[in-house]
């Protein structure tokens, strides 16, 4: 194993990808927020198997926040996430700083149209154009082979890989499965503010969200199911829906009964201090 890597500039990562590169090897990319848990070392394991040399990124991406949102608050673990990268197979970590991404005078947006409308896009306003905005940035930084994003924010990698198609990047995007604790509560950064009464709460949610995908797979009509599936997620203790709504899992327009596309059950709702996200394949 070589030894790891801390990149804080995209010339010292440049430099090495190259240095990689002659000596014939292809480059995984993981971007993050950091707060790692092992849903992202699942992702650097995934990404180990595929490709000889692991980058993984940790940047909390403020042009990805709203207003109000937990910027501030969001877990800043640098040593302990090196640690879990390496473990999970990682071979560098890029860690810049706000103003080595957007330095003074930064001016350009990237902006998904349609698909950044609805779901977490209606209630997060900007949210995805931040994203867009990064992940373009550390797409082309890197030079990477390929690219991990996780299931568990399907409509994000949904929008990543249009974004890829679009601009023509050429780094190949690899959606990796959900990974979940013992009772099916996607692992999630944000969880981490939740008390153990909230969790109990929390891990009911999956619960629900399949149990409204088995019924809306045996013929029930979406929009009734996800709305009983709301009522029980707000009688499990949750304190506010954002939305439950059957969706072609591709173009992600709304649908109404299964037929042969892909479909997925998407949910968000606030817990406490936590916004949770969830989707489960309707099948
Ligand atoms: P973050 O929330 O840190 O997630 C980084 C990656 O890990 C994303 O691709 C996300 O889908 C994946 N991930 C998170 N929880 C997971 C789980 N339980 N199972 C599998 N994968 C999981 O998503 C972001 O950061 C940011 O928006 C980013 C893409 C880095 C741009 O800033």
């Amino acid at each position: 194993m070589t030894d790891f890597i801390t990149f804080r500039t995209v010339n010292e990562m440049r430099t090495q990808v190259a240095t990689w590169r002659n000596a014939g090897l292809t480059i995984g990319l993981v971007p993050t927020m950091g707060g790692l848990h092992s849903g992202h070392q699942k992702l650097v394991s995934r990404a180990a198997k595929k490709c000889d040399r692991v980058i993984a990124t940790i940047f909390v991406n403020p042009t990805q926040f709203g207003a109000g949102e937990d910027l501030d608050s969001y877990p800043r673990t640098e040593i302990e996430d090196c640690k879990m990268i390496m473990d999970a197979g990682g071979n560098a970590a890029f860690i810049p700083s706000v103003s080595e991404m957007y330095p003074d005078g930064f001016a350009t947006t990237v902006q998904v149209a349609g698909l950044t409308d609805m779901l977490c896009g209606a209630t997060r306003p900007g949210h995805f154009d931040g994203v867009t905005q990064v992940v373009s940035k550390l797409l082309i930084q890197a030079g990477a082979d390929m690219a991990f994003f996780g299931e568990k924010d399907w409509q994000q990698l949904a929008i990543i890989r249009r974004m890829v198609l679009d601009l023509d990047i050429p780094t190949k995007i690899v959606g990796v499965p959900t990974v979940r604790d013992e009772f099916g509560l996607a692992l999630s950064s944000r969880n981490g503010y939740l008390d153990a009464a909230q969790i109990e709460i929390a891990r009911q949610f999956n619960v629900i969200l399949r149990k409204a995908a088995y019924d809306i797979a045996a013929g029930g009509f979406a929009a009734d199911e996800c709305a009983k599936a709301a009522q029980l997620i707000l009688d499990a203790g949750f304190d506010r829906i954002d939305y439950v709504e059957c969706r072609d899992a591709h173009s992600l327009e709304l649908i109404e009964r299964v037929d042969d596309e892909e479909t997925r059950i998407f949910a968000a709702a606030y817990l406490g201090p936590a916004r949770l996200i969830d989707n489960h394949s309707v099948s």
